[in-house]
């Protein structure tokens, strides 16, 4: 795996940091006429980036040219606490300069592995394909303590070679279930940007980027691909063990 490690004040910067390659790569699909097909994650990490993105950004990024999908959600509506969508309408979308039909959520609410063939077949048919997975330009992942990534666990480590692109998972402890898109998919992507803060990805962090010895128990070690560097915006309480 080829990492890039950008190392920032405080979340605030690392954000920052974020939002601005996705203004610089919006802008260069904006001029090919093409849109740029983002796959966001949730948690509370990236709640940062989006108040910035919605306060900073609305009048800087060409949001007609930006298709907004998700890594992953928890099986719940899009109105409970625990929805990523949800924190991301907080955050971001409800200042509606995202036009509608640009985001295209997973249905948190819906059963299951029906919502699991829908989103599958929704990447299909609106995005391009490469290495038989459907291929997004960006794809902003955070990581757990635990070292997952996405919805996938460190207990359930074949989804990262599924053959399918997005599968069902639970999280270990709480039994949660959840919908992700599959290691293949993710790790397909044009460019895959971690963001990583606080001094509790520390130790997990450091274990990654220094690939050391059974790093790739950790879901987020298994994440890259030969073709693109894997860049890791973190603050320094996350990257203090480096
Ligand atoms: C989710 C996310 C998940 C998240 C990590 C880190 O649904 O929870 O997609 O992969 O990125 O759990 O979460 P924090 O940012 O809250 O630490």
């Amino acid at each position: 795996m080829h990492y890039k490690t950008h190392i920032y004040e405080d979340n605030i910067q690392a954000s920052r940091a974020v939002a601005e390659v996705i203004l610089e790569k919006s802008f260069t699909k904006s001029n090919e006429g093409k849109m740029l097909n983002v796959a966001l994650s949730g948690g509370s990490t990236p709640q940062q980036l989006f108040k910035q993105l919605a306060d900073e950004y609305a009048n800087l990024i060409p949001w007609k040219n930006i298709n907004l999908y998700w890594v992953d959600e928890r099986c719940v509506p899009p109105t409970d606490s625990e929805s990523n969508f949800g924190m991301t309408y907080d955050t971001l979308l409800n200042k509606s300069f995202i036009p509608a039909e640009n985001i295209h959520r997973i249905k948190g609410e819906d059963i299951p592995k029906n919502e699991v063939e829908r989103y599958k077949e929704l990447l299909w048919k609106n995005l391009p394909v490469k290495n038989g997975f459907p291929v997004f330009d960006i794809i902003l992942l955070g990581m757990g303590d635990d070292g997952h990534t996405a919805s996938i666990f460190p207990n359930n480590l074949e989804l990262l070679h599924s053959e399918y692109s997005v599968a069902q998972a639970m999280h270990p402890l709480s039994g949660q279930k959840r919908i992700t898109l599959t290691g293949k998919t993710i790790c397909n992507a044009e460019k895959i940007l971690f963001l990583i803060c606080g001094i509790s990805k520390a130790h997990v962090l450091k274990q990654i980027i220094n690939n050391e010895p059974d790093s790739k128990q950790f879901p987020a070690a298994n994440i890259g691909n030969c073709e693109c560097i894997v860049d890791f915006y973190i603050d320094k309480k996350a990257g203090s063990l480096l």
